[in-house]
C-alpha cells in the first residue's frame, strides 16, 4: 500500500469545459496577447473543477514557508489543487510533503499540534510519523497484523520543492523541477539574503474572496491600473512618467514567473500608513544595490503566489482558490504578514508597529482594488464582455494569458490521453 499519487483515468469532459477549450484551442499565436479568455473561464464551476484537476494539480503549490515546519515535531496543512496536504519534519530533518488522507477509511487528518510526533486521524486514532508513515491502529488484531500495517501502510507522498526557504509541492510526479521555471527572480534575492532573512508568514483569509482566482492575481499584475485606482496611496510609485517607467522581462518557454518594475520617486521608500512612500515602515536594506532601492518589482507566480520585491522587504501573498468564485488569499493587504525580513528589522524595539503601519497601508491600497475586482468578476457574467484590448503597460496580462493558454491546452491534451 506504499503508495503516490497517481492521476485518474480520463474522463469525457462536461460539454461547457469542452466548448470553452475548443475556443481556446482555435485561439492563433497572437490571439493570446491581445484578446482576455472566454469569459466562463472566470465563472463556470465545470470549468474551475477542471483548472483544479488539470491545471493546479500539474502546478507548483506554495503551501508556506520553512519557519513553519523548522524543527521535528513542527507541522503545516494546506491544500493543493483541493487535496489537504500535511507537511512536516522528520527526526532526520528532512521535509515531507503527503496525502492528509488517512489510508484506513480516509478522514482527513487534521493539522497535528506542535511538538506532536505524530499526525492522528480522528476518526478511529491511526497515527502516523512525520514520515507519513502508519505507526499505530488500535484493534486491527494482533501484533503480526499490526507490523503487516506498519510496513505497508504510508500516507501518499507529493513532491515538495523548497526555493529561497518557500514550500512548494506539486501533485504530480513526472512535473518539471521548479527552480529553472523561476531563473530569472534568483538575480533579485542576492542582497535579502546576505541579511538572514525570516518570515513573518500570513493566515490565509477565512471569508473567501468573491472573484475567481485569475481576477485576484491579473489585478497584482496589472501596471496600468494603479495610477487611476490607487490615488493617494501608490503615487510614489507610478508605472508611468519617470525615468523608463514600467519595465517587463521577456518569458522564455516554461518560466514560471510573470515580472515589471517600477521606479519610487525616492530611493529606499517603501510601505507606509498611507500606502507606498519615502519613510517606509520597514528600513531599506543596505546589502541591495542602488537599483532594487530605488524599484519596487511585482513577481506573480501563477497559479499560488505573488510577491513584491522592495527595498525593506520581500511581501508576499499566498492564494488558494475554493470556488469559481472564491477565493482564500493572505498578506498583508488581505490578513496581515506576508513578509521575508531582515532579523535587523525584526529585532527593532518598535517591530510590531512597524508592522501595523504595513498593514495599514497595505489595507488601504487593498480598500481600492476590491470594489474593481468585485465589479470585473460580475462583468464575466455579462452579454456584453469584451475581448480586451491591451495597452502597452498592461503586458504582464498578456503574459499571463499565454501562460493560462498554455497551461490550458497542455492539461487538455494530458487529461485526454
Ligand atoms: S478513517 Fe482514519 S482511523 Fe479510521
Ligand atoms: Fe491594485
Amino acid at each position: 500500500m506504499d503508495q503516490t499519487i497517481v492521476s485518474r483515468p480520463a474522463r469525457s469532459r462536461a460539454p461547457a469545459v469542452e466548448a470553452l477549450l475548443d475556443e481556446i484551442a482555435a485561439f492563433g499565436p497572437q490571439d493570446a496577447y491581445e484578446r482576455m479568455l472566454p469569459a466562463g473561464c472566470y465563472t463556470s464551476p465545470e470549468f474551475f473543477a477542471f483548472e483544479q484537476k488539470e491545471v493546479f494539480s500539474r502546478s507548483w503549490i506554495c503551501v508556506g514557508r520553512v519557519e513553519q515546519v523548522a524543527a521535528p515535531g513542527e507541522w503545516l496543512s494546506s491544500e493543493v489543487a483541493g487535496e489537504p496536504v500535511l507537511i512536516a519534519r522528520g527526526e532526520d530533518g528532512e521535509l515531507h510533503a503527503m496525502s492528509a488522507l488517512c489510508r484506513h477509511r480516509g478522514e482527513i487528518i487534521p493539522c497535528p499540534e506542535k511538538g506532536a510526533r505524530h499526525a492522528r486521524c480522528p476518526l478511529h486514532f491511526w497515527t502516523y510519523d512525520p514520515a507519513g508513515r502508519l505507526t499505530g491502529a488500535p484493534r486491527m488484531g494482533d501484533a503480526a497484523r499490526l507490523k503487516q500495517l506498519r510496513d505497508t501502510v504510508r500516507l501518499p507522498q507529493l513532491r515538495l520543492e523548497l526555493w529561497h526557504g518557500f514550500i512548494f509541492v506539486n501533485l504530480d510526479p513526472e512535473a518539471a523541477p521548479l527552480a529553472p521555471s523561476l531563473a530569472k527572480l534568483e538575480p533579485l534575492w542576492a542582497g535579502y539574503e546576505a541579511t538572514g532573512l525570516t518570515a513573518v508568514p500570513p493566515v490565509l483569509s477565512d471569508t473567501p474572496l468573491p472573484w475567481n482566482w485569475k481576477v485576484q492575481v491579473e489585478n497584482f499584475t496589472d501596471a496600468y491600473h494603479p495610477e487611476f485606482v490607487h490615488i493617494g496611496t501608490h503615487d510614489f510609485a507610478p508605472s508611468v512618467g519617470l525615468g523608463d517607467g514600467v519595465r517587463f522581462t521577456e518569458m522564455a518557454p516554461g518560466d514560471n514567473a510573470i515580472v515589471r518594475s517600477v521606479p519610487m520617486k525616492q530611493a529606499d521608500g517603501g510601505m507606509m500608513r498611507d500606502g507606498w512612500g519615502p519613510d517606509a515602515a520597514f528600513p531599506a536594506i543596505a546589502t541591495l544595490p542602488a537599483e532594487q532601492r530605488s524599484r519596487i518589482t511585482f513577481a506573480m507566480l501563477p497559479p499560488s503566489m505573488t510577491m513584491m520585491f522592495a527595498a525593506g522587504t520581500i511581501a508576499y501573498t499566498l492564494i488558494r482558490p475554493v470556488g469559481v468564485e472564491a477565493t482564500l488569499a493572505g498578506s498583508d493587504r488581505v490578513t496581515y504578514g506576508g513578509w521575508l525580513l531582515p532579523r535587523s528589522t525584526i529585532e527593532l524595539p518598535d517591530f510590531l508597529e512597524r508592522c501595523a503601519a504595513v498593514r495599514e497601508g497595505g489595507s488601504k491600497i487593498w480598500a481600492q482594488d476590491v470594489p474593481v475586482n468585485k465589479a470585473m468578476q460580475a462583468a464575466k457574467h455579462s452579454r456584453f464582455m469584451p475581448d480586451g484590448i491591451y495597452a502597452p503597460s498592461e503586458r504582464t496580462l498578456q503574459q499571463f494569458n499565454v501562460w493560462l493558454v498554455e497551461a490550458y491546452c497542455r492539461a487538455a491534451q494530458a487529461s485526454s490521453r
